[in-house]
């Protein structure tokens, strides 16, 4: 059985236009990009979703969109990340930016990974999910004005401008507080594009770059004068380039963060930050840690051996532990079609940017799998079909399938062919998905998150939001129109 009679209506329709349309959708698509894209996973399986736990989710959760997270995937990623080669002993922090559920954070705890914040806010949220003080580093790039209070806690922070540096010694000058420092090394990792020096919203070195304290003031001498005119003590140094996947690459970033720890003889701990990418879809590459990490502890070892210093490392991968750990679970709510040059076949989702920016963003490209909406997997057909996926947003710029690295153009995928009422799995969302979007607009509520355990069962960790719960703080004035 098939759901509905508009769905079956629907999915009788797509197969005649299938049929007629593909010659001409494969060669646009095949013409149009030079990606990998065409080369997806499985369009029949999600990484970690059957149409059987799929329906659990979203019996759980009451309905879709929701957000679902896999412990097997988190105790994946975590434990490669625990394993990282290191030659004086490691500290994995978690970069709570990519998803600050509580659940996800009392996870990591429990597997004794620290937190890396990027906000005094996050530093709090984290503290009320139930991670002490002293687990947690602050890098950020608005110093919250009681950073004082944070850092009295036990909050490890990192200097990430001059003007904060300032701001610390001020406040604890002649103490000989400890403080981290972050540089900015001076090449990034270029994110969603080529260069390592021009702007990409995804890079977070170089010089187009404002986050961390510039090189040359640290081997300039600013920033030693600073430290030695409030007696303060630099025990860690910060890096957090995005460096990608290369071996090579990130032997030169750890040797190059290492040059920072001689300016300062204090300096117990070296961060190299984040930045492992994981490869979300077939022919994208998934960084091996045990690969590039070994030639990082060597730069740490040769280092100890010049400088007489063993550093303790630090890594604070976000994407990497928990991006493949999620996926958003939609339904296909419509299906739409046009004609003629530039047409294509159009699957609307109750869900969108208010849930995943990154297409729409960067034009990120993440996995998608159509589920029949039954949950049960003999319903699954082998029937495929090439689609844009947009979402739910009156928005043109609400898309799901963007071109690679192109927010501005669409792509197609080819995907097991939709009816109105099927799952829609679109993976690789656990990373900057349900903590960075645009969440309410068109007053749509956030959707509800739910954990996967190792036997399937899905648990609830977030409700659905209410409408009235997006309103609530509004204040109604009286007399002024
Ligand atoms: C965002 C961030 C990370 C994590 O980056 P990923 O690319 O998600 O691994 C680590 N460190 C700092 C300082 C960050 O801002
Ligand atoms: C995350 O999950 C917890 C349950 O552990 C829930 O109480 C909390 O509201 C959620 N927070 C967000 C905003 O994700
Ligand atoms: C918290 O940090 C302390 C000090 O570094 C460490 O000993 C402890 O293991 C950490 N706890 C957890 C659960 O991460």
């Amino acid at each position: 059985m098939r759901m509905s009679t508009a769905a079956l209506l629907c999915s009788v329709y797509t197969a005649g236009s299938t049929a007629a349309f593909a010659p001409a959708l494969l060669t646009r698509r095949y013409s149009s990009s030079s990606s990998t894209l065409s080369a997806t996973t499985n369009p029949l399986q999600s990484i970690f979703l059957t149409p059987e736990t799929a329906k659990a989710c979203i019996d759980a959760a009451g309905g879709t969109p929701l957000y679902a997270y896999s412990i097997d995937k988190l105790e994946e990623a975590a434990d490669a990340c625990l394993a990282f080669p290191n030659a004086y002993g490691l500290t994995v922090r978690y970069a709570m930016k990519a998803c600050p559920n509580a659940s996800i954070l009392k996870y990591f705890h429990s597997k004794n990974i620290h937190v890396d914040a990027s906000s005094g806010f996050e530093v709090r949220r984290a503290m009320d999910a139930g991670v002490p003080a002293e687990n947690i580093s602050l890098s950020t790039q608005e110093l919250p004005e009681d950073f004082a209070a944070l850092v009295d806690m036990g909050v490890k922070l990192n200097a990430c401008s001059v003007s904060q540096l300032e701001r610390f010694g001020e406040h604890y000058a002649g103490k000989g507080a400890k403080v981290g420092v972050r540089v900015n090394p001076g090449v990034g990792s270029g994110g969603f594009s080529a260069s390592t020096t021009g702007f990409s919203k995804t890079n977070v070195g170089g010089p187009s770059s404002s986050f961390g304290i510039w090189h040359e003031l640290v081997t300039d001498g600013t920033v030693p004068d600073i430290v030695e005119r409030y007696g303060l003590e630099v025990e860690r140094i910060h890096t957090h380039i995005g460096s990608g996947s290369d071996p090579e690459i990130w032997q030169q970033v750890a040797t190059k963060s290492l040059s920072f720890c001689k300016v300062f003889p204090t300096v117990k701990t070296m961060n190299l930050g984040g930045g492992y990418k994981v490869g979300r879809n077939k022919g994208e590459v998934t960084t091996d840690l045990q690969k590039i990490g070994k030639p990082v502890a060597d730069a740490f070892k040769k280092f100890a051996e010049k400088e007489g210093r063993e550093l303790q490392m630090e890594i604070e991968p976000g994407t990497y532990l928990v991006a493949m750990a999620g996926a958003l679970v939609s339904k296909v709510q419509d299906k739409v079609h046009t004609t003629g040059e530039n047409s294509h076949t159009f699957l609307k989702l109750d869900a969108g940017m208010t849930d995943v920016l990154r297409p729409s963003l960067y034009g990120a490209v993440h996995p998608i799998t159509i589920l029949p909406g039954s949950g049960n997997s003999a319903d699954v057909g082998d029937e495929t079909e090439s689609v844009v996926v947009v979402g739910h947003c009156c928005e043109s710029g609400d898309l799901m399938t963007p071109a690679p690295g192109e927010p501005e153009q669409l792509a197609e995928q080819e995907l097991r062919a939709a009816a109105v009422g099927d799952i829609l799995v679109m993976d690789g969302s656990g990373a900057y998905c349900s903590g960075m979007s645009t969440k309410n607009y068109n007053s749509f509520p956030e959707a509800p998150e739910v954990l996967v355990d190792k036997a399937g069962k899905a648990h609830l960790i977030r409700k659905r939001q209410t409408l009235s719960q997006i309103y609530e703080n509004e204040i109604s004035v009286e007399g002024v129109f």
